[in-house]
């Protein structure tokens, strides 16, 4: 077992942290309270080559490995969740899922300039539509219809909370094609946002990650060409589930980000707040929480590079995703949350960054897969 990464990976690594530094950090207090989505950073990301990172050069991509990903990916969530989560989606939900499972003319088509997150000079970058207001957790009960007209599908439905759903150029649609076959009927489709019936529904006003945006998106006889559909007929619902595996790594590396950005404004202000004639870190009390937080965040760190590992070996990563997830998810949770504690009233208002932090870290428990469903992942596969 080899626990050291490779120049690449540091290279990597670095860049993303100078980048979030340099480049989302000034403003994003304010694109916070503005609920202004990050489109500067993004492009900027997209001509790095962080919009594509794992997919093949030879279809736009970086050809990065997923441990590269997960130190990208918390490095950029120790400053700006709003980023990395459109950073995680493309990637994960969108990229991934169009290269291992895409027909090599979707590849041509659609996942080349989405890996290169640029087209025509216009950020060019993909949404995942799966939730929908009465089948969030319970992916199976789609009620979007795909209708099969012979040469092609007619869309019909509206899907809910969905990331870059306004920024999104193209989405990729779970829709129910033959209610009689259950999960077996579902299909997954390409679509562009500015086909005809196409509507972006307005934006959710949010408790956390506000820059990123979230709108409902509703297809009305929205008409969807055969060779748009991904993989073989009724493959839909096996396509969500291989695809949000990978995501999960993706959101867990976030919430690890999370965790460790509020980890380090927690240490770096315990050294310089003072109360009782000394500063805060030689209270034991603070000492405690400190060792707890890199404590924890230290497990979420090797949970996510396992499953990233697993992925990269080629490897089955369910478990191994499913455990970084519910693991990191509710340690930034509560890491942000003590961070906040450990700033007293400063934590409390919106010029420290902890309170952001705390926010957004609501998120990692919930979308791609609540804990919940993580729990029932983890038990499924533990008692089979
Ligand atoms: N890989 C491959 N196939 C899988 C699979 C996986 N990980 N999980 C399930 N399947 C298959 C099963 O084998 C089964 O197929 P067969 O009948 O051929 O064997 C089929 O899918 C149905 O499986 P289940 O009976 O287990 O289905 P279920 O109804 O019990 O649901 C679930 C399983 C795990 C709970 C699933 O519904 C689930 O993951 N739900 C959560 C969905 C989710 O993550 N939503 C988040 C929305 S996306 C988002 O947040 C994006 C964003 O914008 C950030």
């Amino acid at each position: 077992m080899n626990f050291e990464f490779t120049e690449e990976q540091l290279a990597v690594k670095q860049a993303a942290r100078d980048f979030a530094r340099q480049e989302c950090l000034p403003g994003v207090i304010e694109r916070d309270e503005l609920q202004r989505f990050p489109k500067e950073q993004i492009y900027k990301l997209a001509e790095l080559g962080f919009m594509g990172m794992m997919v093949k050069p030879e279809y736009g991509g970086s050809g990065m490995d997923t441990i590269s990903y997960v130190l990208a990916m918390e490095e950029i969530s120790k400053i700006d969740a709003s980023v990395s989560v459109c950073v995680s989606v493309n990637n994960s939900l969108v990229c991934y899922g169009l290269q291992e499972y895409g027909s090599e003319e979707q590849k041509q088509k659609y996942l080349t300039p989405l890996a290169q997150g640029i087209k025509d000079g216009e950020l060019y970058i993909g949404a995942f539509l799966l939730s929908e207001p009465e089948a969030g957790s319970d992916a199976t009960s789609q009620r979007t219809t795909a209708e099969d007209k012979g040469d092609h599908y007619v869309l019909n439905g509206i899907k809910n909370w969905i990331t870059n759903g306004n920024s999104a150029s193209v989405y990729l649609v779970i829709a129910q094609t033959d209610p009689a076959k259950g999960h077996k009927g579902i299909n997954a489709f390409i679509v562009e946002k500015n086909w005809p019936g196409v509507t972006v529904g307005a934006k959710e006003n949010k408790l956390g990650i506000r820059g990123s945006d979230t709108h409902s998106i509703s297809f009305q006889d929205v008409i969807v060409p055969k060779e748009n559909r991904i993989g073989a007929d009724g493959f839909g619902f096996k396509f969500a589930m291989k695809t949000l595996e990978g995501g999960r790594i993706g959101i867990a590396s976030q919430a690890l980000g999370i965790a460790s950005g509020a980890y380090e404004l927690a240490l770096a202000y315990s050294k310089e707040r003072k109360a009782f004639g000394q500063p805060i870190m030689n209270h034991q009390i603070i000492q405690f929480k400190l060792a707890d937080m890199a404590t924890k965040i230290e497990a979420a760190r090797l949970f996510c590079l396992k499953a990233a590992w697993e992925k990269d070996q080629h490897l089955d990563y369910t478990l191994s995703g499913s455990m970084a997830k519910v693991f990191a998810s509710e340690t930034a949770m509560w890491t942000t949350t003590e961070a906040v504690q450990i700033h007293g009233g400063y934590g409390y208002v919106k010029e420290f960054h902890v309170e952001r932090l705390m926010r957004d870290a609501k998120i990692t428990q919930i979308y791609e897969g609540t804990s919940e469903i993580q729990r029932i992942v983890i038990s499924r596969s533990i008692l089979k």
